[in-house]
């Protein structure tokens, strides 16, 4: 398995442009099974979640061809399969983000329960709920999740928890449901807005995405179209991160910074000088020690658990105590206890990772054991001692395009190992 090779360069300095969303351009991808002819989205980036939904798409029946290696069409009047299996859900929850589109497009549906993963027990049950509100029939056999429709019809949803896969997906079944649906509760994240977007481009008819209620009028097909995805406030926000953590200066161009706000401020408390136009956002470090944070995560506009990692590292080496409550999942602290093995003096207290500071951090190999966490040893190993390895790099993969050439150019020291 491949591994990064990591070695402490001193501090990152440059620009570096962010590419499309990762957790858009998956619902967006599931949600182009709605339509009745050819989808093309553009800025939709290289990473193996969206080479997974690709392959998953394709095993449904839909043709997916790449344009210039830049543009993505999916023809979806291909479909002839129901069936998301086991072998491409296990490696990717979001794969349930396709229940909704085949259900409310061909009243069926077989998808894989996702099963444990590394962040915790993460259910699927308010998308269950919610889609017997729209009156399919669903049972849960043999570690599947059979749906099966005639039309749906609008409903009443109120959510217990804010989910953003769970809103979505259940956006996604209401837009061509007979009448009229409310999601209440609704996760507010610019993903959830930027899906609605998309499928109102092709015809549906959604209202309040972006906030807590979200009214769709069901609509009797959709159409084809053109749409290009939103950019990946997460990864721009690492990058940000690797500014601080440095001492350097990083410029994410291409950006929201609106999106960014949560983590703008964490970052300007901890000592950065922020500075933003109207699509870039600036962090600068330099000469600086951080300065250790408090943070709890929660959903959007909160600060969002997948920078609570990154967060994490910085505090590491920060001046002072910090603390770091995880309150979205659970079981998502892991990367404390391998940022430890890095010299980092960490206690983790229930859901929250308190932190004194250490003036330097070691290199060491070190294991990713999810997306976030991995981005978060990577960070750590740019300002420890020595060389760092962090292996199971699949995870990193995942979710951030090009990670090597594009913390390279801003001149940290990190390759790939082939493994
Ligand atoms: C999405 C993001 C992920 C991010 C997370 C929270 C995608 C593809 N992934 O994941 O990067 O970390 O939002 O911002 O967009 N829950 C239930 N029952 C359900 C669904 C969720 O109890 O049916 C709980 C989960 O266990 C968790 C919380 O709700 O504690 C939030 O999870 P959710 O928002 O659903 O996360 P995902 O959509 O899987």
């Amino acid at each position: 398995m491949d591994k990064l090779e990591i070695k402490c360069a001193g501090p990152l300095d440059g620009r570096v442009t962010i590419s499309g969303a990762k957790n858009a351009a998956l619902p967006i991808l599931a949600g182009s099974l709605l339509s009745d002819s050819p989808v093309v989205l553009a800025n939709v980036p290289h990473l193996n979640d969206v080479t997974t939904t690709v392959k998953l798409l394709r095993r449904l029946g839909a043709e997916v061809t790449v344009h210039d290696g830049m543009e993505l069409e999916v023809n979806p009047s291909t479909i002839n399969d129901f069936n998301a299996p086991y072998e491409l859900v296990k490696t990717m929850r979001a794969s349930v983000l396709v229940l909704g589109p085949l259900l409310a497009r061909y009243g069926r549906a077989d998808v894989s329960l996702p099963g444990g993963c590394a962040i915790g027990a993460r259910p699927v049950d308010l998308h269950v709920a919610g889609f017997k509100s729209l009156g399919a029939d669903i049972r849960i056999e043999d570690g599947y999740i059979r749906a099966r429709c005639g039309q749906l019809s609008g409903a009443r949803i109120i959510l217990d928890t804010v989910t953003v896969t769970g809103t979505e997906n259940l956006m996604m079944a209401a837009v061509l449901a007979k009448g009229e649906t409310r999601i209440e509760n609704a996760a507010r994240e610019p993903e959830v807005a930027d899906l609605a977007n998309f499928l109102n481009g092709l015809g549906a008819r959604i209202s309040g995405a972006g906030t807590a209620t979200i009214v769709v009028q069901g609509v009797e097909r959709l159409s084809g179209g053109r749409y290009r995805v939103l950019p990946d406030r997460i990864e721009a926000g690492t990058y940000l991160v690797a500014a601080a953590i440095s001492r350097g200066r990083v410029r994410v161009t291409g950006v929201v910074p609106t999106h960014l706000d949560a983590v703008l401020a964490k970052l300007a408390e901890a000592g950065a000088r922020i500075t933003q136009g109207v699509d870039w956002v600036e962090a600068d470090m330099r000469g600086r020690r951080p300065k250790a944070v408090d943070l709890t995560t929660s959903p959007y506009p909160g600060f969002p658990t997948d920078m609570q990692a990154q967060f994490c590292a910085l505090n590491a080496v920060a001046e002072g105590a910090g603390s770091i409550t995880e309150q979205v999942f659970e079981n998502r602290l892991m990367h404390a206890v391998e940022l430890q093995r890095m010299g980092a003096d960490l206690r983790i207290r229930g859901n929250t990772v308190l932190s004194h500071g250490v003036e330097q951090l070691t290199g060491a190999p070190v294991m990713a054991t999810d997306l976030r966490a991995s981005a978060s040893l990577v960070l750590a190993g740019l300002v420890a001692q020595g060389t760092t390895h962090v292996e199971r790099i699949y995870h990193i993969d995942r979710g951030y395009e090009c990670i090597e050439e594009k913390l390279g150019l801003l001149g940290a020291s990190i390759r790939r190992i082939p493994g």
